[in-house]
């Protein structure tokens, strides 16, 4: 009795940091109560930029092991590895077919990305909008939770579902919807950028207490207050932004004014910070140091996912492949 299907799609990228967590994780679990839901670890998107593909495998059990300690079910719902059901390149391939080049190459998204890089503009880059749509055709999710900015892309995959539909005369892909989730843009300890493990701002979550004291330590405050002395302001200040998400109403009250009258220093407020996420973080641990005395267990769970993945995945490529009349 659940309401729908949801398909999210997530890059391997090893241990997850809070961004992650409030951005993404803390919503997939959320989500399993009403939804049928369906996690997929994108090893095969990640080649689009990934220079080397040793670490692949370490960084998609890492991640697995991420979303299982902080409450992914795998019994009820869909956790698996996007390589490990290979009919989603098959689908990529003849959705390509009706796709106008000129569509992927005016995606912000893509355009982004060769200002970025424009030494490694790849085939397979300029086709990651087609993948992701495959991903989320192929498993007839109607239900895609994603940010606003993914906006561009959700809508590119309802018009190569309606284009695959109209070219071939059939109905058998599904237009998905976006699920627009309301998701705070958590910020790194620098204070100014997006949380990432790229830019080595982040805060991990599987991290020791001591090392996740270290990091909130170095967190930049309100960069006008220069003493112990001087007033804060907390609404600049993105230790204060992490109270309100982990600490007690109690606690973010008092703060907020004693920030303010240089009653808190920014060292009490942080201490207080890294003690509050620890307790919040603490559980979760514990989980995940359980599941990683026994790393076959976690594979057992993404090879089960496959195996259930890949039902659905036949069953829609047999439709397709009827319609397109192969
Ligand atoms: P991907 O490219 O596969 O989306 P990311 O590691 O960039 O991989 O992000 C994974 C998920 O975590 C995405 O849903 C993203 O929106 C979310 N996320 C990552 N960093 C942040 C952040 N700093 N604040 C909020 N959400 C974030
Ligand atoms: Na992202």
């Amino acid at each position: 009795t659940k309401k729908g299907r949801v398909f999210s799609g997530a890059r391997p990228t090893g241990r997850q940091h809070l961004g992650n967590y409030l951005g993404a994780m803390r919503n997939y679990v959320a989500l399993q109560d009403e939804y049928e839901c369906i996690y997929c670890i994108v090893d095969i998107h990640a080649l689009t930029t990934v220079e080397t593909t040793q670490e692949l495998r370490a960084n998609t059990y890492d991640m697995a092991l991420d979303w299982l300690a902080v409450g992914i079910r795998p019994e009820e719902s869909i956790m698996f590895v996007q390589s490990h059901v290979p009919q989603v390149t098959e689908l990529h391939t003849i959705l390509s077919m009706v796709t106008p080049l000129g569509k992927l190459t005016d995606l912000p998204t893509f355009k982004e990305k060769v200002r970025q890089n424009p030494n490694n503009v790849n085939y397979g880059l300029v086709g990651y909008p087609v993948l992701m749509t495959a991903d989320i055709a192929l498993y007839r999710a109607g239900l895609v939770p994603v940010g606003v900015d993914q906006g561009p892309h959700i809508e590119f995959a309802r018009e190569t579902v309606r284009s695959f539909n109209y070219r071939f005369n059939t109905n058998v892909l599904i237009e998905p919807q976006m699920k627009v989730t309301e998701v705070p843009k958590v910020l790194g300890i620098d204070g100014v950028q997006k949380m990432s493990k790229s830019l080595d701002n982040h805060i991990e979550l599987a991290s020791t207490p001591e090392e996740t004291q270290k990091r909130v330590m170095m967190m930049v405050t309100d960069p006008q207050r220069m003493r112990r002395s001087d007033p804060g302001n907390p609404d600049v200040c993105n230790v204060f932004s992490l109270h309100k998400i982990f600490s007690s109403a109690d606690e973010v009250a008092n703060i907020n004014v004693e920030c303010r009258r240089a009653g808190i220093g920014c060292v009490d407020c942080k201490k207080l910070l890294a003690k509050n996420l620890n307790a919040h973080l603490e559980p979760f641990r514990a989980r995940r140091e359980a599941l990683n005395q026994n790393p076959q267990q976690v594979w057992d769970v993404l090879h089960d996912g496959a195996k259930r993945a890949r039902e659905l995945a036949e069953s829609t490529m047999r439709d397709v492949r009827a319609a397109v009349g192969l």
